[in-house]
């Protein structure tokens, strides 16, 4: 029996190799279906239209972020000035760097917990040096309290920024967002919380930067990733489903729902109710209610789910023109819903890349500004 395990799983990779070719020498990635045995179960993995060899050559060692050595600044150059808030993680301060004035914002995390330390760092260093990613300066260490050092910028709290921007504002800010995703999934990353919360933006200097690389992840295609991540509302239908195989298209999704919540407003099509309950399973339901069941289940099927629908709703489908009245519809073009509902698609497959996405005509009134 052991050895046909181990015959299964050579013949595995065997698959992948050849997959890495395939994609290497075609365009039709439909035919990128492969199979990898794992624990006796098929799983069908696809592999994702672009980037999906960016870590190829990469050891386990290599992947492996506590490997990371840390070289830690000078504590004594900080000053910390001011408490910003709690995250998941820790503690965030505004501060100052003595000798070059520079003024910093320090995230302290709660407790030593290297491996999280060590994460936020690699995929920050893998990432930094683009214009939309806020570049890391320092890491210090004083007692058992370790700290990020960021460069600050006067940012406008996001979440209620999205609420209030302009049509145009709206243009700006997810070009910019897809722009800053679209780098980081070429570097072989997915930044894995995309929200309003990890996403800086100035209104008036029009300066945006993507943050927060406290949950992201390497792709390589075949290797499982622990589907608890991400941030409820902005989690995709495969990570709900506890699909092990996703790939950048989580981060997709989730610009996908702030984008439904920067053109409905108030009328949300993905609201939701207390009567759906407060387990995972509502977030489910929430976007079936939109999007039908049978699509829903489709993709359950394709990904091996064993997610149970014996007494879920048959959801039907609903136009999303529903969802329009006279305070949201400057922001609800057509464009904007199709847009929407190709960055929402159930299948992480036929949804749309960062890179096709920048392309879409929704984009064509501001694009220019980027080129
Ligand atoms: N470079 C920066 N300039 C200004 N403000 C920043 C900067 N980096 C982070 N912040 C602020 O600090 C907050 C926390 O940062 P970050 O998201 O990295 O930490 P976190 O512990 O993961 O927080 P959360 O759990 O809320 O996501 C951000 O929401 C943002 O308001
Ligand atoms: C650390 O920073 C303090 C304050 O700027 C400075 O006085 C000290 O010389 C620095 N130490 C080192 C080793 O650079
Ligand atoms: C649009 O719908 C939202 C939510 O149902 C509501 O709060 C708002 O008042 C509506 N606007 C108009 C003009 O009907
Ligand atoms: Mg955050």
């Amino acid at each position: 029996m052991k050895k046909f395990d181990q015959y299964i799983q050579i013949y595995g990779l065997v698959i992948i190799a050849f997959s890495y070719i395939s994609v290497l020498n075609s365009n039709k990635h439909d035919s990128n279906l492969v199979k990898i045995s794992e624990t006796g179960a098929c799983i069908k993995h696809i592999l994702p239209k672009y980037y999906a060899t960016a870590n190829q050559g990469k050891s386990e060692k290599d992947l492996d972020y506590k490997q990371l050595r840390i070289n830690f600044g000078n504590y004594s150059d900080y000053e910390f000035q001011q408490y910003i808030g709690k995250g998941a993680s820790g503690h965030a301060y505004l501060g100052l760097q003595k000798s070059t004035k520079n003024k910093v914002v320090i995230k302290t995390f709660k407790s030593l917990r290297w491996s999280s330390i060590k994460r936020e760092i690699v995929f920050m260093q893998i990432v930094q040096g683009h214009d939309l990613i806020s570049p890391l300066v320092d890491v210090i260490k004083n007692n058992n309290i370790v700290s990020l050092v960021y460069n600050r910028y006067i940012v406008f709290p996001t979440s209620q920024l999205i609420k209030t921007m302009t049509d145009n504002g709206n243009k700006l800010f997810l070009y910019q967002t897809l722009k800053a995703l679209d780098y980081v999934h070429s570097k072989g990353v997915i930044h894995g919380d995309i929200k309003p919360g990890n996403i800086i933006a100035n209104p008036n200097k029009k300066l945006f930067k993507l943050i927060d690389w406290g949950l992201s992840m390497y792709y390589v295609p075949g290797r499982p990733k622990n589907p608890s991540v991400g941030t409820k509302s902005y989690q995709s239908p495969e990570i709900l489903l506890r699909y092990q195989y996703y790939d950048y298209q989580i981060d997709v999704y989730a610009v996908g729902f702030m984008f439904s919540q920067m053109i409905f407003k108030e009328n949300n099509p993905f609201k939701g109710t207390k009567k759906l309950g407060k387990e995972k399973i509502q977030y489910i339901h929430r976007i079936a209610r939109v999007f039908g069941t049978e699509g829903l289940k489709e993709v359950a099927k394709k990904m091996n789910s064993n997610f149970d629908f014996n007494d879920f709703p048959d959801y039907q489908p609903v136009n999303l023109n529903k969802f329009i009245n006279s305070s949201n519809q400057q922001y609800c073009q057509s464009e904007a819903l199709d847009l929407l509902q190709k960055m929402m698609h159930y299948d992480a497959k036929k949804r749309i890349t960062p890179k096709d996405a920048l392309k879409h005509q929704y984009f064509d009134s501001i694009r220019h500004q980027f080129e």
